[in-house]
């Protein structure tokens, strides 16, 4: 490994202090972690450590369910310094500026054109022309352009598992993110679905910020610059992805990666 030190990306976000509970079950605990810009970020660890929990923080996702309570300083959006969990911050404006895509393809019961377009109806946009062309620079972000331009108005469930995925990455990128969650996106599909998506992960982040939930180890070490590993609700380890594969600090790191874990 080379041992030239390169200069740190810029933060795009950072979880300082986070904490959170559904009810009276704390599931985050003191969570700190920066979130680079223009880098993808794995979070990797056992079911039920908290993955899904950290990545639903946020884009506010939790905030539609009572009881569910965030402490702590709350992840800070850059450039502005934005807390994302602060309650005067309208969750409806950090969806804008942050997409999620989830484990199972769930396109809406609407044409392909339509899904792509529906945050730009929603954020007001009425132009013709100016959805028609989000639309198309979309669904050519999301490598799906060539395989729909001819049947746009068919429906979005009529296309396959893994092009409905890119489809859904494609209403994801719409609005223009700064970042993009995913969590799982190809445990529904089959491998030649994940390549795909993969590559577009990799060519998505000179545009977007990107924070990946994965099981999947060799899928983490492929598509990553950083990797956080979880367990039971706290942050044991981050960093550079290759070293948190090949020299990870901590031993409960490197038993989880070799598959010794558990
Ligand atoms: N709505 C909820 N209400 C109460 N507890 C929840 C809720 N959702 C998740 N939990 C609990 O919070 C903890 C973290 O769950 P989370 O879904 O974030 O884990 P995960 O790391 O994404 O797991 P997996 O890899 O299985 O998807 C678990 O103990 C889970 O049971
Ligand atoms: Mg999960």
């Amino acid at each position: 490994m080379s041992e030239i030190q390169v200069q740190q990306p810029a933060l795009k976000a950072e979880a300082k202090d986070l904490n959170f509970y559904y009810g009276n079950f704390h599931a985050l605990k003191g969570i700190n972690m920066p979130v680079y810009e223009n880098k993808v970020t794995a979070l990797i660890g056992p079911s039920g450590c908290g993955k899904s929990t950290f990545l639903r923080c946020f884009n506010r996702m939790h905030d539609l369910y009572p009881g569910n309570r965030y402490e702590g300083g709350g992840i800070e959006f850059h450039p502005d310094r934005t807390n994302l969990l602060s309650p005067q911050v309208d969750p409806i404006e950090v969806r804008m500026r942050i997409s999620m895509v989830f484990q199972k393809p769930n396109p809406f019961p609407k044409s392909i054109y339509e899904n792509v377009a529906y945050g730009l109806r929603v954020r007001g946009e009425r132009s013709r022309s100016v959805i028609d062309d989000k639309v198309e620079s979309a669904l050519r972000g999301a490598a799906l352009w060539d395989e729909v331009k001819d049947r746009l108005n068919d429906l979005g469930a009529n296309l396959s598992g893994g092009q409905q995925q890119r489809l859904c990455i494609a209403r994801a990128l719409a609005t223009d993110p700064e970042l993009l969650l995913f969590d799982e996106p190809t445990s529904a599909l089959d491998p030649i679905a994940t390549a795909s998506i993969e590559e577009l992960v990799t060519e998505l982040k000179s545009r977007v910020t990107i924070l990946i939930v994965t099981h999947n180890m060799q899928q983490a070490a492929r598509v990553s610059d950083y990797t956080a590993y979880m367990y039971i609700g706290e942050l044991v380890e981050f960093g550079v992805t290759d070293e948190i594969f090949i020299k990870p600090k901590k031993k409960q790191t490197e038993d989880y990666i070799t598959g010794r874990f558990g």
